[in-house]
């Protein structure tokens, strides 16, 4: 099966795609990943749905592909410059909400068991504030992590960080977790009532 021939791309990466590539943004979100990301948001008809790091909207327009009209989504990042690409594009939405602050201030403003669907691709929520990103995963929620199988893009050290990510997210009690050697690597995990 060639999966990619299967996938159609929102039309909304039409205008996102080119600004990404001027603004030379080397952390989009690939196709594999969005597709999943969509299939997953639309199982959740009504959500309340998150993504830590906007970047410029590429995952943000594949979570919204997939959303039904009732359902919600905050993206969170502190760099306005990218962002800004995300509010041209897709900031008519009405069920989205652009919000320009640092993660790990955001998470900590929430209210536990808020979230349908948690999708940290920023550090926050990752490799910074992780629990704070678990807890405001709701039973039955969605929380999903990419990025986890090397990338040319990663810094000095940063490989040394993801086994030991891998070690905190197998040892929730509360989460079953399937992780993926697909796309760039995902983790999806679904918070139980346990
Ligand atoms: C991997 S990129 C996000 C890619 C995007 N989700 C996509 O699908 O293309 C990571 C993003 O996290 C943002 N970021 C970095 N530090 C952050 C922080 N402390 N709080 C919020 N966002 C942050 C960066 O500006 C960057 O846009």
């Amino acid at each position: 099966m060639d999966d990619l021939r299967y996938i159609e791309p929102p039309a909304a990466l039409t205008g996102i795609l080119p600004d990404t590539e001027a603004l030379a943004f080397g952390m989009a979100s690939e196709p594999r990943t969005g597709a999943l990301l969509r299939t997953l948001a639309a199982s959740k008809p009504g959500g309340r749905l998150l993504e830590l790091g906007t970047g410029t909207g590429i995952a943000t327009a594949w979570l919204l592909a997939g959303m039904d009209a009732s359902s919600t989504l905050i993206s969170v990042d502190v760099d306005e410059r990218v962002q800004s690409v995300a509010h041209r594009s897709l900031g008519h939405d009405p069920r989205l909400r652009l919000i320009n602050e640092d993660g790990v201030t955001f998470l900590r403003r929430q209210a536990p068991q808020t979230f349908d669907l948690v999708f940290a691709d920023a550090m926050p929520g990752k490799y910074e504030a992780l629990d704070e990103a678990l807890s405001v995963v709701k039973n039955g929620g969605f929380y999903i992590v990419d990025d986890m199988l090397p990338q040319p893009n990663w810094p000095e050290g940063h490989a040394a960080k993801v086994p030991r990510l891998m070690d905190r997210l197998v040892n929730q009690k509360e989460f079953q977790l399937i992780p993926l050697c697909w796309a760039t690597g995902i983790v999806v995990a679904v918070k139980t009532a346990a």
